[in-house]
């Protein structure tokens, strides 16, 4: 028997008044696994995010986590599932009156009874994982963009989470620290069986860390697989994307609306950035 899968979406739409930004999507996550979710800037994948941490209520469909459906939770019930998995904010969230180090303790205050000597050596040991030993008494606004992501991804990790969902966890970070948290990732999920859920644009790290792949585009899954299968993907959308190729089927800077349109009239491989360009200047 196949273990069951620590997060199971079945059929979820979500529609912002109406914009459809998750059209019927379906996937499983294995334990062990690191999931990396990629696809353009504004498909949904942050909003996706939400929605399998219980923050966001979809239009229609089941979202199971640890086995248990969480779109039909309370906030109470919610708030009990958060006690088993980190979440790193796209923005790093991070609390701006807090230093440092009380954003870190924060998920240790809430979720458990540990001592404030407990509490300090958990909040040192988790600083020193991602590389921000000493910045303990700083604020948010006293430390720059990466280092705030470091932050929010030692806070993510206070509690030894056995899944963490990670939204961009290197953008802003120099290439040497982007590393250095993958290999944190690498470490927990290879040594301490963590599950990851990583959001990333960053295909040097999305192929590093990746077990299984998914890519976004038009409020639907465009493909999956293994980090193999995804880099070679006969799909032109995959293949642009992971290539980094301005011109591609992937439009630019299209709004939901004209992303319909454009579906409509397919097939149009070339709706590209020159094209659009044209368009206007012309
Ligand atoms: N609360 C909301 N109300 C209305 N529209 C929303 C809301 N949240 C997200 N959206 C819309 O959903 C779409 C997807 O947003 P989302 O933040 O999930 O994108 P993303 O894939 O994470 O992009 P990026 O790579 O830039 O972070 C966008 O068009 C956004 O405007
Ligand atoms: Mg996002």
């Amino acid at each position: 028997m196949p273990d069951s899968p620590i997060i199971e979406v079945v059929d979820l739409v979500r529609r912002f008044a109406d914009r459809t930004v998750i059209n019927d999507i379906s996937f499983r996550i294995d334990r062990g696994e690191t999931l990396v979710i990629m696809g353009g800037s504004g498909c949904g994948k942050s909003t996706l995010l939400r929605h399998i941490i219980g923050s966001m209520k979809p239009t229609s469909g089941s979202v199971k986590i640890f086995g248990e459906e969480i779109t039909t939770m309370n906030e109470r019930e919610i708030a009990r599932i958060r006690g088993r998995f980190g979440m790193l904010f796209q923005s790093g969230a991070l609390l701006a009156s807090l230093t440092v180090g009380e954003n870190v303790a924060l998920p240790l205050v809430q979720h458990t009874k540990m001592s404030d000597d407990e509490i300090e050596e958990i909040v040192e040991q988790k600083l020193q994982m991602v590389g921000l030993t000493g910045f303990e008494n700083l604020k948010p606004a006293e430390i720059s963009g990466g280092m705030k992501k470091r932050v929010g991804l030692a806070r993510a990790l206070a509690l030894d989470p056995e899944l963490l969902f990670s939204d961009e966890p290197t953008s802003g970070l120099d290439p040497i620290m982007t590393a250095v948290v993958d290999q944190l990732t690498l470490k927990l999920t290879r040594e301490a069986g963590m599950t990851a859920v990583v959001v990333t644009h960053d295909m040097t790290s999305a192929f590093r860390i990746a077990t299984r792949m998914i890519m976004l585009g038009h409020g639907d899954i465009i493909a999956q697989g293994t980090p193999e299968e995804i880099r070679t993907s006969p799909n032109a959308e995959v293949q642009q994307f992971i290539n980094g190729e301005a011109d591609g089927p992937i439009p630019l800077n299209l709004s939901q609306d004209e992303h319909e349109h454009h579906r409509h009239v397919k097939p149009r491989p070339c709706v590209a950035a020159r094209g659009r360009f044209h368009l206007k200047t012309s």
